[in-house]
């Protein structure tokens, strides 16, 4: 987590919003943004979840905090409702938007707040000779065209299943529960212990819980095969269920968890160009053993329920999965969520990621197993609604 993250992280903390979460819990259908918060007048009749990722969307595209546009953000005297210039000045800006893709776009989401702003309060306006005459940047499109001479999307996933300890095993794998440490970027305070526990076909938990100390709280993600929860203390919703373009992320991650199935998940499987990934970083500092090595990977996406969009990067040198990027939607664009996979071991016959990087609009998590085991039972209630270990 950069500075800016752990400014909004903790901007926010302490200030979740507790009628709102555990009404929504009763509610069977989704709590909605209008109904939930007291001043929403152009991001209206939209799940609160997605209502809160285009707050995530904002400060990122302006690389701007909550207080940026919220008074007293990350104080107990915040008020999320009142109006400030920018916030007045961002929700004309969202009017606009919207204007502009319908009236251009047919209503595509081409044009985002990023679009113009790149990390910046104010666009630039012109070029410079830097821009021009530097080195240029290279970033992946989000959706990928499809090029002509790159493999079959069937083929790398078959690839892959195969990397992973084959069909065969895969269909057999029923359940597991996987244990190790979590560490927070940006010095949030403190590893946590975490177990990522998941059951076929579709059911999984991540549950982290950090030491008391650190005052962080446990952080659980959970989904039973139809209903997600998150609970983060660090956000404004506190305890929520999931219901927006989060819902459908979550499911395709529960799914994925056994990933024999994955030629089944999503459709318009299509290749595209290669790219190449480094290592994730080492959150515990250099270690020489583990020097970032670049892989060549090829990309495959394929589409899902609503907006879901995911790419998977695949090693082209051992066909194991190195990246998983998935977007859910909102009404300003697309909410990115990347997971980064490396040190791949076998159990049982079937190879794990040992390291996994969660990022995500509003922090990054990275995650060390130590130990993962396969087939064996796993509590269903980890799946329900989260039940606070700590009780912090
Ligand atoms: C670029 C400015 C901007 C940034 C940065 C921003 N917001 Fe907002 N926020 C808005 C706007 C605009 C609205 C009102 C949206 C509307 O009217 O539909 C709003 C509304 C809200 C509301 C609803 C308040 C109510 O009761 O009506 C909450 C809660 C909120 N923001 C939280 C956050 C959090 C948390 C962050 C940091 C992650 C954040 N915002 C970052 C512009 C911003
Ligand atoms: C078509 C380009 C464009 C898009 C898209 C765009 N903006 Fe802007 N935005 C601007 C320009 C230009 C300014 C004015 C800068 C100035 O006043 O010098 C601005 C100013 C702002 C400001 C005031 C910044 C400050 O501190 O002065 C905010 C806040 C803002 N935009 C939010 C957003 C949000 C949120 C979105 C997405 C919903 C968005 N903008 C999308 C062009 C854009």
């Amino acid at each position: 987590m950069n500075s800016k993250l752990v400014a909004i992280a903790i901007a926010v903390a302490g200030l979740a919003v507790v009628p709102v979460a555990r009404a929504q819990q009763a509610a069977p259908k989704p709590l909605l943004s209008d109904e939930a918060f007291k001043n929403v007048q152009v991001l209206k009749g939209i799940p609160v979840d997605d209502f809160m990722q285009t707050m995530g969307l904002m400060s990122a595209a302006l690389q701007f905090d909550c207080a940026d546009c919220h008074e007293a953000a990350g104080t107990q005297k915040v008020d999320w409702a009142a109006d400030t210039p920018r916030k007045r000045r961002a929700r004309a800006m969202v009017t606009m938007v919207t204007n502009i893709n319908k009236n251009n776009f047919g209503g595509q989401q081409l044009v985002t707040c990023f679009s113009c702003h790149h990390n910046r309060d104010k666009p630039l306006t012109t070029p410079t000779m830097d821009i021009i005459y530097g080195t240029p940047q290279v970033d992946p499109d989000d959706i990928i065209a499809k090029i002509d001479g790159m493999p079959n999307p069937e083929a790398i996933l078959d690839r892959y299943i195969q990397a992973l300890g084959g069909a065969e095993r895969l269909a057999a794998l029923k359940s597991f529960d996987a244990m190790g440490t979590a560490v927070g970027f940006g010095g949030l305070g403190g590893d946590g212990a975490v177990e990522i526990a998941a059951q076929a076909p579709d059911k999984r938990a991540m549950i982290i819980v950090f030491k008391k100390e650190t005052g962080r709280g446990d952080e659980i993600r959970s989904f039973d095969g139809r209903i997600g929860w998150v609970r983060t203390p660090l956000n404004v919703l506190g305890e929520f269920q999931l219901s927006g373009g989060d819902l459908d992320g979550a499911r395709f991650d529960a799914q994925f968890s056994f990933p024999g199935q994955i030629k089944s998940l999503l459709t318009n499987w299509k290749t595209g160009p290669p790219m190449s990934i480094g290592d994730p970083p080492n959150p515990q500092g250099a270690d020489p053993a583990a020097a970032p090595q670049t892989h060549i990977t090829d990309p495959v996406q394929g589409t899902g329920p609503r907006n879901l969009l995911v790419t998977l990067y695949f090693d082209r040198q051992t066909g194991l999965l190195l990246r998983e990027l998935r977007y859910g939607g909102s009404p300003i664009g697309r909410v990115p969520t990347q997971i980064d996979y490396s040190d791949y071991r076998d159990v049982n016959g079937i190879k794990f990621p040992f390291r996994i990087t969660y990022a995500w609009l509003d922090g990054r998590n990275a995650i060390v197993l130590n130990d993962v085991k396969t087939n064996v039972p796993i509590d269903a209630r980890k799946f329900g609604r989260p039940v606070p270990v700590t009780g912090n």
